[in-house]
């Protein structure tokens, strides 16, 4: 098994303050745009389907490696998850969208990212081994021409993308976009981007343990997990999987999945939702701010499309008073 490696590096390149300032514009509009059709809310995972609390345990005998930040010492934590489609729409949830698994976690002690003292971590989620889009650039020209409508952005692919190129990456998207959602009980979740871990580099995943309590009988993926939580609780092992070097695991193309063969995976926590009514957690989840940037110093995200995160993050909890 390659050892993780600390010899990770970010690449920043000339125009990226330039190009940051067009993150808000674009984030911003989008936002705006469909704040007038379906009311106040998130630029993108504007849909919430469900919220939950939860506990984080924090194992004891981790590697060297992984005892950094949230993971220096073993302990409980209480946690708070929101889970949303991933588009800018309000939308039926049988239409193939992304799926976010947001994770918070409190009672957290340590040097935040920007100075000051952390009491919480964020871990942002998708259920997804890798982003459609290999930059955000690519990112935020999408967005950009999505802002009238998701069929404009369809038609922005067509149009930005060589003969060869348009058909590869529109197939690529729908791929992954139509891939079958077993439910958030079932599925894998991975940060995609990732962030420090000390002096190393991590992407973040949850991964279904133990067995989930009985659901499945709705077809609807709220409904399902809502059956499953009624009746008990769930259980998921957070897992962290190191950077190893530049080829394996880029810090700056997200369109990459990390291959798990060739990489370190540590289980480092394990998530614990118990037995609840979902709805008691719903109005705190709706107005947090889940941030990849909300957190502590030893967690600081890495690479390009962590830095626009920043600023669209940032520009969508203003448009909807929560900054
Ligand atoms: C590449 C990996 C990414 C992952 C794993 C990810 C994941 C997520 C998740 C789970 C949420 C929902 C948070 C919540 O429930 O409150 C979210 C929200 C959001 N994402 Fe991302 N995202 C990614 C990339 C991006 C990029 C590249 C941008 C734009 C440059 C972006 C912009 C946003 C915005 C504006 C929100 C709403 C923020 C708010 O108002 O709270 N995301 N993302």
């Amino acid at each position: 098994m390659t050892q993780p490696s600390t010899e990770w590096r970010e690449h920043v390149a000339p125009d990226e303050a330039a190009h940051l300032v067009r993150v808000a514009k674009v984030i911003g509009e989008l936002q705006r745009a469909r704040s007038r059709k379906f009311g106040r809310g998130r630029a993108l995972h504007r849909k919430q389907l469900l919220a939950a609390i939860g506990t984080l345990e924090v194992l004891d005998g981790l590697p060297d490696h992984a005892r950094h930040g949230l993971f220096a010492r073993p302990g409980r934590h209480r946690a708070l998850v929101r889970l949303s489609n991933g588009g800018p729409e309000v939308q039926a949830n049988r239409v193939p969208d992304i799926r976010g698994f947001a994770l918070k976690v409190l009672d957290v002690s340590g040097e935040a990212t920007f100075g000051g003292t952390a009491d919480h971590q964020d871990f942002l989620m998708i259920n997804q081994d890798r982003a459609p889009l290999t930059n955000s650039r690519e990112f935020i020209d999408f967005m950009e021409a999505a802002t009238p409508g998701p069929v404009s952005g369809v038609l922005h692919l067509f149009k930005a993308h060589g003969l060869a190129g348009r058909l590869g990456r529109l197939r690529e998207l729908f791929g992954m976009l139509n891939r079958k959602f077993n439910g958030f009980a079932a599925e894998r979740f991975n940060t995609v981007a990732p962030i420090c871990c000390g002096p190393y580099a991590v992407r973040v995943r949850l991964a279904p343990a133990g067995s989930p309590p009985p659901g499945g009988r709705a077809k609807d993926i709220v409904a399902d997990m809502r059956e499953r939580l009624a009746v008990g609780s769930l259980t998921y092992n957070l897992e962290l999987q190191f950077f190893v070097d530049e080829a394996t695991t880029p810090i700056e193309d997200t369109s990459v999945a990390w291959p798990d063969a060739e990489t370190p995976i540590v289980v480092a926590a394990r998530l614990i939702l118990p037995q609840q009514g979902v709805d008691a957690a719903a109005a705190d989840a709706e107005a947090a701010r889940f941030d990849p940037w909300g957190g502590l110093a030893a967690h600081r995200p890495l690479g390009e499309v962590m830095r626009a995160r920043k600023v669209a993050y940032f520009e969508s909890q203003k448009g909807r008073d929560a900054a």
